[in-house]
């Protein structure tokens, strides 16, 4: 008998059912891995509620670390007992799962299960992002919402490992001292300064020469503003809801601009891009030039209570969820 979680209908936190489970028969090419640490990501949130719609009844949950206990004959490539982690596969709200062993990395000896469960889906998404999507070098100067959050925080040790100069907004004092702490250059208080007008002076009327967007709805139009003329907005997310429709002659009026609407799946799933970025993103936590804040962690029982403070923006850095089953 395993644990997973449940939606039935699209809603709030309370829309979390557990149910006790048989474990399915394991197929070709798959192995069984009993979670020890689970990762928490804005998507999850999405999927509960219905914005990114699936079929329903529905599993959730998109990242998860563990330990391989089962495994189909015909997978050689992993051993019962290997300590491995994985990103983009729905179901990893569950205390043991059958998945794909393709889709799985290794976890290396130096990274522990909880470290790879904060890091590699958030990781791999700076990964491309800042090092395939736009290549920021040290000419650069970037402006990077919510930066005190999960994605945020392991971007703005990144993009200032990769050089450039980093503009960063967050909701409270509290989020930008910690962002400040991990090498934001500047921290804009964007519910209460007018991110724009900031923007423009930090950059002496310039403009930044990217915009990385995870909060869409409120921030996204506004944010073509920031811009130097043939600068990048890279809406990646929705925390605020999605963003509006783009007219492309705007993009011409404000300096021939250039729009993307990028995914992890498209840039993190197939086997070559998933090893190199999650050996990129491993690579950066071994060798100190990225660490984790992990400030938050709750057990995957109390996994209600995270999608909730997720969403009403009391959270910053990685969210883990142990699985204490
Ligand atoms: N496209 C991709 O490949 C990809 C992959 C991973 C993640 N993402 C996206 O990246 C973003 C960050 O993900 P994460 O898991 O690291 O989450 P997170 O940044 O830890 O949490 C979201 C943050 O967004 C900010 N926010 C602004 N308006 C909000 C609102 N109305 N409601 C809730 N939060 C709001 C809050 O920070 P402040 O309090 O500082 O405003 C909040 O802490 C999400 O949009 C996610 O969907 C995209």
């Amino acid at each position: 008998m395993i644990k997973e979680v449940e939606i039935k209908a699209n809603g709030g936190p309370e829309s979390i059912l557990w149910k006790d489970c048989e474990l399915e028969k394991l197929k070709p090419g798959q192995v069984t891995i009993e979670h020890t640490f689970v990762g928490l990501n804005f998507i999850d949130t999405y999927h509960r509620s219905g914005l990114y719609p699936l079929p329903l009844p529905t599993k959730l949950g998109m990242e998860g670390a563990g330990v391989v206990v089962d495994k189909s004959s015909d997978v050689n490539e992993y051993e019962i007992g290997d300590r491995v982690a994985y990103v983009m596969a729905l179901g990893s709200y569950s205390t043991k799962r059958n998945i794909e062993a393709n889709k799985l990395v290794k976890i290396p000896k130096d990274i522990s299960d909880q470290q790879a469960a904060a890091v590699l889906l958030k990781g791999m998404t700076v990964e491309y992002l800042v090092e395939r999507l736009f290549k920021v070098n040290n000419t650069h100067t970037v402006l990077f919402h919510a930066i005190a959050g999960g994605v945020g925080l392991l971007a703005c040790q990144w993009i200032k490992h990769l050089g450039a100069k980093i503009i960063g907004t967050a909701g409270t004092e509290e989020k930008a001292i910690l962002a400040k702490q991990n090498g934001c250059d500047e921290v804009i208080l964007y519910k209460s300064e007018n991110f724009v007008e900031k923007t423009k002076y930090l950059t002496n009327d310039v403009g930044v020469d990217v915009v990385f967007d995870g909060v869409g709805k409120d921030t996204a139009i506004l944010g073509l503003d920031c811009l130097k003329p043939l600068g990048t907005m890279v809406v990646f997310g929705n925390s605020s809801g999605n963003c509006p429709p783009i007219d492309p002659g705007l993009l011409a009026s404000k300096g021939s601009l250039f729009f993307t609407r990028p995914t992890l799946m498209t840039y993190g799933t197939k086997k070559n891009d998933l090893l190199h970025s999650s050996g990129r993103v491993f690579e950066m936590l071994s060798t100190n030039k990225i660490k984790l804040e992990i400030n938050t962690s709750y057990n995957l029982s109390e996994v209600s209570k995270a999608h909730t403070d997720l969403e009403l923006r009391k959270t910053f850095g990685s969210i883990v969820m142990k699985n204490d089953y």
